[in-house]
């Protein structure tokens, strides 16, 4: 999703935008008074932005305000990835998490990545460091190293192959090896197992045992309670929920495939279970629809905020950077354009 405007926005245009939102009863909502304080801010960043031929990137995930005031791509991980190369702008402020931004900086090594969440982890990126990889390439000799979006740059150095979760299955058919280790994602790691055999392809694929802390949340009990309470509602996950939530649901995908798939449906109510920003896009791009049930946030994606944005646009502090070694950035950029081409083809 393209967002940006280049006039100045009033706090009455931000209103009509943010008004819709209600997700997990008070914890995000909007009234007048609080776009008013979110638009000098916004409106200094839009000038800071062409000051400083600036690109802000934002993941569905992070606050509205920033969805709506200041971004101009929004999107999931793959589609954020192919932004950062198609842009041409000398900065990039990348509102996600760490390993979004260090994505960025291997595809663009020329250019400035900067990281404005204050808390910029992932519990997958968490999970997994590059020595650990070299451990189990040892331990798994003959396999083909797909690694999630979700993993540092490190750990994509140590792979053979990225993926997310919207080219996760096309991708692992494609490659021409029936053995495949997956990491980090155990919930991913089970849905793609069960994925391959049911499209007939014989892939062998051993897994690691991360999870996403927003995803595992998420339990098949509700899905059933909500269904006997609204009969005709369609669920929507992610991949990284587990295997007993996918199975129960009527889509699984990307966030931006999620969404896409609710903007094309004839059905009126949804379920979506995953982190409350994608909720709350569904309540702003398809004010028609109806959210049912709650939402659970990511803090990591929680901690960008516009004041942290005007921040790093003006004053970026080492810690605000994306550093890779050249080396790193090479290996990592072999795995990520293995991506492409698996994922094109
Ligand atoms: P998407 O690539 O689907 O946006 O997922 C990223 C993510 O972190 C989900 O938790
Ligand atoms: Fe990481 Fe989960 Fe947050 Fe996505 S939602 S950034 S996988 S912790």
């Amino acid at each position: 999703m393209t967002t940006r405007t280049s006039h100045r926005m009033t706090p009455d245009e931000l209103f009509d935008i943010l008004k819709n939102i209600k997700v997990g009863g008070t914890v995000c909502h909007y009234s007048l008074k609080k776009c008013e304080e979110f638009v000098p801010v916004i409106n200094e960043i839009n000038e800071l932005k062409e000051e400083k031929k600036a690109v802000i990137l934002a993941h569905s995930y992070v606050s509205p305000e920033i969805v709506y005031g200041v971004a101009d791509f929004v999107g999931d991980s793959y589609q954020l990835s192919k932004n950062a190369v198609s842009t041409d702008a000398k900065v990039i402020v990348f509102a996600a998490v760490r390993f979004m931004g260090e994505t960025a900086q291997i595809l663009n090594p020329n250019k400035e990545v900067l990281i404005p969440a204050t808390d910029d982890g992932c519990t997958l990126a968490d999970s997994i460091n590059g020595q650990q990889v070299r451990t189990l390439r040892k331990q798994f000799p003959d396999y083909t190293f797909v690694c999630y979006i979700n993993t540092t740059a490190e750990v994509k150095a140590e792979c053979d192959v990225c993926v997310t979760s919207a080219n996760v299955y096309k991708v692992v058919e494609n490659i021409p090896n029936d053995k495949i280790y997956f990491l980090p994602d155990k919930m991913m790691g089970l849905n793609l197992r069960d994925e391959m055999k049911r499209r007939g392809a014989k892939k062998d694929v051993q897994f690691y045992s991360g999870t996403c802390y927003v995803h595992v949340e998420y339990q098949p009990e509700e899905i059933q309670k909500i269904r006997l309470e609204y009969p005709g509602v369609k669920v929507v996950s992610h991949p990284e929920c587990s295997p007993e939530i996918v199975r129960h649901s009527d889509y699984v995908g990307s966030t931006s495939q999620m969404l896409d798939y609710m903007l094309k449906s004839a059905d009126k109510e949804f379920l979506m279970l995953t982190e409350c920003g994608l909720s709350s896009r569904l309540q702003v791009e398809m004010p028609n629809k109806k959210l049912v049930g709650s939402c659970v946030l990511c803090r990591y994606m929680k901690s960008n905020s516009l004041e942290e944005i005007r921040r790093v646009l003006k004053h970026p502090a080492p810690k605000d950077r994306v550093i890779l070694s050249k080396e790193i950035q090479a290996r990592a950029l072999k795995c990520v354009e293995a991506m492409f081409r698996f994922a094109e083809n």
